[in-house]
């Protein structure tokens, strides 16, 4: 059995100010202490409560859907790191990339840099690249394989599209149908979900039907994407049957607003091919009282019987 955890969406703030650029020079301790203090100060800590809460569940690895960070500036992303290595070492988390993460023009090269522990594929780096993480790639624990796709990439103002690639979405392909081979449970993680309508339009995964067409030709067990920052359970078509497409409220969404507050997934997938029992519950904040709480449990094994 493996049990994964999946959250999302943290974007991690406030931006650094040059105060904060200043304790950087000076030494180590981090954007995330920092951020704690500035949340104890807001009368808030709910991302630093849901990261708690989820390691107290053990999970034996933690799915990260992107947007870490909010317009990418260096400091933001040198922060992400930081917490990501309290969230985890990179043995145990695996990370893909949001529309955030690549806010402007060069900013996805310098997140990839920073992260890049998180964000590889076992058998390390692609040869033509050696010094970058390439998508899509993949990590395996157990009999699960974590497939890592990039939608991020810079856009215009007022646009928070993403696109997977045709180059891209072939490897996809062909990844999956050689995972897919070989049996293992494939969890496909992407921040844009391909789902029709998912998003507004100045939002929306731009190749999202090709994405569609490509798990429906090869298939894939469960995709796992952030986003919406709303909580959502849709299907796409598989090759035989449906495939179940999940979103997860952002990570530090604050009890109260006009978005679910901060929740996360845990997955617990135990079985083989053709025949997984897969639970899922979703623990978060649940009202104004700061706790978290289970929220509810679904069977997914019915997805997986033939
Ligand atoms: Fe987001
Ligand atoms: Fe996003």
């Amino acid at each position: 059995m493996l049990k994964l955890a999946h959250l999302s969406d943290p974007h991690l703030g406030p931006l650094p100010n040059p105060k904060l650029i200043q304790l950087f020079s000076k030494r180590i301790l981090g954007y995330l202490n920092w951020w704690q203090h500035r949340s104890k100060n807001m009368g808030g800590n709910h991302l630093e409560q849901l990261v708690a809460d989820m390691q107290d569940q053990t999970p034996d690895h933690v799915a990260i859907t992107g947007d870490l960070v909010n317009i990418a500036l260096p400091l933001e992303i040198i922060g992400a790191r930081t917490w990501l290595e309290g969230v985890g070492s990179p043995e145990h988390v695996t990370v893909v990339p949001g529309n955030h993460d690549a806010y402007v023009p060069g900013a996805l090269k310098k997140a990839r840099d920073a992260w890049l522990p998180y964000m590889s594929a076992d058998n390390g780096l692609a040869a033509d690249h050696p010094d970058e993480a390439s998508f899509p790639f993949v990590r395996r624990r157990k009999n699960i394989a974590l497939v890592g796709v990039s939608t991020a990439r810079a856009t215009g103002p007022w646009f928070a599209t993403g696109r997977v690639g045709s180059k891209q979405s072939r490897a996809l392909r062909d990844t999956l149908k050689e995972l897919g081979d070989e049996g293992l449970f494939r969890v496909v993680m992407i921040h844009h979900p391909p789902f029709p309508k998912a998003t507004n339009w100045h939002k929306r995964l731009s190749d999202a039907s090709r994405v569609r067409a490509m798990i429906k030709r090869v298939g894939a067990e469960l995709v796992l994407h952030g986003h919406t920052h709303i909580d959502s359970f849709k299907e796409i078509e598989g090759p035989n049957g449906p495939v179940p497409v999940i979103g997860v409220p952002s990570a530090t969404s604050a009890p109260g607003g006009k978005k679910p507050a901060a929740r996360y997934n845990i997955f617990e997938i135990d079985g083989s091919a053709r025949n997984w029992n897969v639970q899922m519950t979703e623990r978060g904040f649940t009202g104004s009282d700061s706790q978290i709480e289970k929220i509810r449990s679904r069977d997914l094994s019915g997805f997986y019987k033939s």
